[in-house]
């Protein structure tokens, strides 16, 4: 494949717990590490013309971690958006957080709204952070709105698109487990197939 043939690059960010264990630090150290190089990969992303970036950094399955490594996953999310609003400005970056985040703080829920509104329209690189995510709900509730809206219509796989969190982005070429996992771990069924 050459590489402008790459439209979306879909990564989930784990390993830290052991990256941090392996040097004898605690796990969120690893999260904390894992959260300077998104900037990183974003510019990276960006500067190659990449049509659409989707990072896994909290699951659904997540919420039964402990109290203290989802507030310190939460904070993150919020610190890279408060540090990195200008520099995805000023690259033509359509952001969006797919996933709900009716659970997290409103301060952040607010934060997320605004630069999604914010960027929109921008045509560079569509970068999603999927959080509270899962790819079955995501075709559940994809599922639910179609019914709701369309009465008595059988769905199709091209009307169920549409609903999904993000109907824009492409179908995945490449998914990248920084742990060195080979799972699925229930991302963006619908995308991978
Ligand atoms: C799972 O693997 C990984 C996570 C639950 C979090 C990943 C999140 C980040 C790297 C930072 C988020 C950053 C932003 C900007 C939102 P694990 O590290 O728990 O894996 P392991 O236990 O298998 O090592």
């Amino acid at each position: 494949m050459k590489h402008n043939e790459i439209k979306h690059v879909a990564v989930v960010m784990d390993g830290n717990g052991r990256w941090a264990k392996q040097r004898l630090r605690p796990r969120v150290w690893g999260h904390i590490r894992g959260s300077y190089i998104v900037s990183d990969i974003v510019q990276a992303a960006s500067d190659y013309n990449l049509a659409s970036l989707t990072l896994y950094a909290f699951s659904t399955e997540n919420w039964k971690r402990s109290k203290d490594e989802v507030q310190i996953l939460f904070s993150l999310l919020k610190k890279f958006i408060l540090k990195e609003r200008e520099k995805i400005l000023a690259n033509n970056i359509s952001f969006k957080v797919i996933g709900d985040i009716s659970s997290l703080p409103k301060e952040t829920i607010h934060l997320i709204l605004d630069l999604e509104n914010e960027t929109k329209f921008n045509s560079g690189l569509k970068l999603s952070f999927a959080f509270s995510y899962g790819g079955r709900a995501e075709i559940v509730k994809a599922c639910n709105t179609f019914i709701k809206n369309n009465k008595d219509e059988l769905i199709s796989e091209e009307a169920l698109e549409k609903y999904l969190y993000r109907a824009e982005i492409p179908d995945i070429d490449l998914v990248i487990r920084t742990g060195g996992e080979q799972r699925v771990s229930n991302f963006l069924l619908w995308q991978i197939a």
